[in-house]
């Protein structure tokens, strides 16, 4: 949504400007007790993380749980009720043009304009970003190579697939060579295959421009591409850690056993102390370093085993281990900006 009208000013947007006033820190983000309620609402509710420099950083949650308005709160599109945040160095609330010079976003609702070609409408947000003229076409070249759209570049964005218009999008968001990139949900809608496509696009960039990646994602599996991820809640952020870490924190592997009798088998486990549960056609064992317990574990059955399977934890079994609940299904919906689309088709 970087041009989301009202809400960023093209002349607040002025990346012509010297950048040496960015504070050389190692962090891109950092975000200090931040909050925002809507009236009775607490959508975000006393957050603190930060976010390293060159890091792809995830926020994990369902529907409703404070992503996006933390999003917007870090970009300076909603004011934080308590709490401080700095995003590439700057104070959101006391500095919000910094900001807005060295962030890319893209929310989720789509503000391309299909009556333009893929060129045209990076061409417009170059001129709104104000990138330099001497800069334009080889920044347009750069962002399509990087969403690999440049075979496309002179076909109207209604001619895209919804996977190729996301990409689009990203590449737009990066034309002005932020320092930060926020994707909201950047994968919502899309089938898995051009979900991979997206996520090879997003550590693409980050290899290449060095750029720091902040997104919100609903889906389980991909919010293990990241190098970290904060699971949020209701507002809050109920764990923080690597994919790996989050996953050992979970501990136990599930050893799941057929045999050829299941209540002697549970009997005999259970003695030998280990933390079993019958199911209709199998036992479960719950123990730390499964594979390694396999040989310990068929031995103390002590009856005939068919099968073995060791189920290492999901990132939903993290998300069950912290809320107590299965994560709620549904993507958020995406809609079309209808007033922009109205807006930039009546310039041409
Ligand atoms: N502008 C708003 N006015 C009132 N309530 C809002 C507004 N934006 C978000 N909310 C509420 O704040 C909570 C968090 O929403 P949001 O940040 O959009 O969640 P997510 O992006 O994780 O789905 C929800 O309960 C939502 O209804
Ligand atoms: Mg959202």
């Amino acid at each position: 949504m970087t041009a989301t009208p009202g809400a960023l000013s093209p002349g607040e947007l002025d990346t012509s400007k010297p950048l040496t006033a960015v504070p050389q820190r190692s962090l891109a983000i950092e975000v200090s007790a931040l909050s925002k309620r809507y009236g009775e609402v607490q959508a975000v509710h006393s957050v603190s993380f930060s976010v390293e420099r060159g890091e792809v950083f995830a926020f994990l949650g369902p529907n409703g749980a404070g992503k996006s308005t933390t999003i917007k709160m870090l970009c300076t599109l909603a004011r934080p009720s308590a709490g401080r945040a700095r995003v590439a160095g700057f104070d959101v609330v006391r500095q919000p043009k910094a900001v807005r010079r060295h962030i890319g976003l893209v929310f989720q609702d789509q503000t391309l304009d299909d009556q333009l070609t893929a060129e045209e409408n990076l061409r417009f947000h170059a001129v709104l970003y104000r990138v330099p003229h001497d800069q334009v076409a080889r920044r347009i070249d750069r962002v399509l190579r990087l969403v690999a759209l440049e075979d496309r570049r002179r076909d109207l964005v209604g001619t895209f697939s919804g996977g190729m218009a996301r990409r689009l999008e990203i590449a737009r968001g990066m034309l002005h060579t932020p320092s930060v990139l926020f994707l909201d949900e950047p994968t919502v809608g899309l089938d898995p295959q051009t979900r991979a496509l997206m996520w090879e696009d997003v550590l693409r960039m980050r290899r290449e421009e060095g750029v720091t990646i902040f997104l919100t994602t609903h889906y389980m599996d991909e919010a293990e591409y990241a190098d970290r991820i904060a699971i949020i809640d209701h507002g809050q952020i109920v764990a923080l850690d690597t994919p790996d870490q989050l996953k050992h924190q979970v501990a136990a592997d599930a050893v799941e056993l057929v045999t050829a009798d299941d209540v002697v088998a549970e009997q005999r486990l259970a003695a030998a102390g280990f933390q079993v549960r019958r199911d209709p056609e199998r036992l479960v064992i719950f123990t730390a370093n499964g594979e390694a317990q396999v040989a310990r574990i068929v031995e103390s059955a002590g009856v005939a085993v068919r099968n073995v399977h060791v189920h290492r934890p999901t990132l939903d079994d993290v998300f069950l281990h912290y809320t107590g609940r299965q994560i709620r299904e549904g993507p958020a919906e995406r809609s079309v900006a209808m007033p922009l689309r109205a807006r930039m088709t009546r310039r041409r």
